[in-house]
């Protein structure tokens, strides 16, 4: 077998005195969509940060394309081709869509801008009408349609998304959802989503984890965490749990 793209071993981190990660193991193959489940406050979005180095992993070891990122700084993670769209968007609100692209395609000098650019406008349409409008202006929708735009933009090999069905109306959210599956299958691009949208996010990926406390408490195929009647129990019959 081949060595994942990211490799996350006996990873803690903690703010302040709180450990929020108590030691998590997970793996995101090339090609795949690897979904992290779990309720509020699980540790899900810090798992996703600390990839990047914010928190830092005090213990344990993060490896993405072979090479041992964990005390990395940011920027320099930024550059090796793995982009995020963190939970909230995190857009810039004073700069024009286009400038917010600008921004993304920063991040890796070889990408071509304006092949890139028309992809991304390609995949998002509505960005297309919307280029000169300020951020701040956009829709919730539209703005996670940028963060995730923004993110495209310095063409990475692996997308980290953290939440981007939050707040959106189902109709919205299921063309997100739609765009995610036709960046994997059509362009190979590797994606790990954390969602609390548990149904939608484990009929999307190939595999997923669950995350309970700081801790993966389950792991299996999209298909088989759906029918286990533990994650039924409690993040598919309740909602948000
Ligand atoms: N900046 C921070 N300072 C202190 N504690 C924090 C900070 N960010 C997160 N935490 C705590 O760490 C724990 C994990 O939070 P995290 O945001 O990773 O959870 P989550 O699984 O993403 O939750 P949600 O589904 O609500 O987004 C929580 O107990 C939270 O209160
Ligand atoms: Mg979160």
């Amino acid at each position: 077998m081949t060595e994942p793209l990211l490799s996350i071993r006996g990873v803690k981190a903690s703010y302040g005195h709180v450990a929020a990660l108590k030691g998590v193991d997970l793996d995101v193959s090339e090609g795949e969509i690897v979904t992290l489940i779990g309720a509020n406050g699980a540790g899900k979005s810090t798992l996703m940060m600390t990839v990047f180095g914010k928190p830092r992993a005090h213990a344990g070891q993060i490896i993405y394309s072979g090479e041992d990122i964990t005390r990395r700084p940011t920027h320099l993670i930024a550059r090796m081709r793995i982009a995020q769209a963190p939970e909230g968007r995190r857009i810039f609100a004073r700069m024009s869509v286009y400038e917010n692209l600008q921004m993304g395609a920063a991040v890796n000098p070889d990408a071509d801008f304006e092949q890139n650019l028309e992809h991304v406008l390609g995949l998002f349409p509505r960005l297309a009408q919307r280029l000169h409008q300020r951020g701040g202006t956009l829709s919730g929708g539209e703005q996670q349609m940028l963060a995730i735009a923004r993110a495209l933009m310095g063409k990475p090999r692996l997308l980290l998304l953290d939440e981007p069905s939050l707040g959106l109306a189902p109709l919205i959210a299921q063309q997100i959802f739609d765009i995610i599956h036709e960046l994997n299958a059509r362009d190979r691009l590797t994606v790990f989503l954390v969602e609390q949208n548990a149904y939608h996010a484990l009929k999307l990926a190939h595999r997923g984890y669950v995350m309970v406390n700081g801790l993966i408490t389950m792991a299996g195929s999209g298909r088989d965490l759906l029918e286990r009647p533990e994650v039924k129990a409690a993040y598919l019959e309740g909602g948000r749990h």
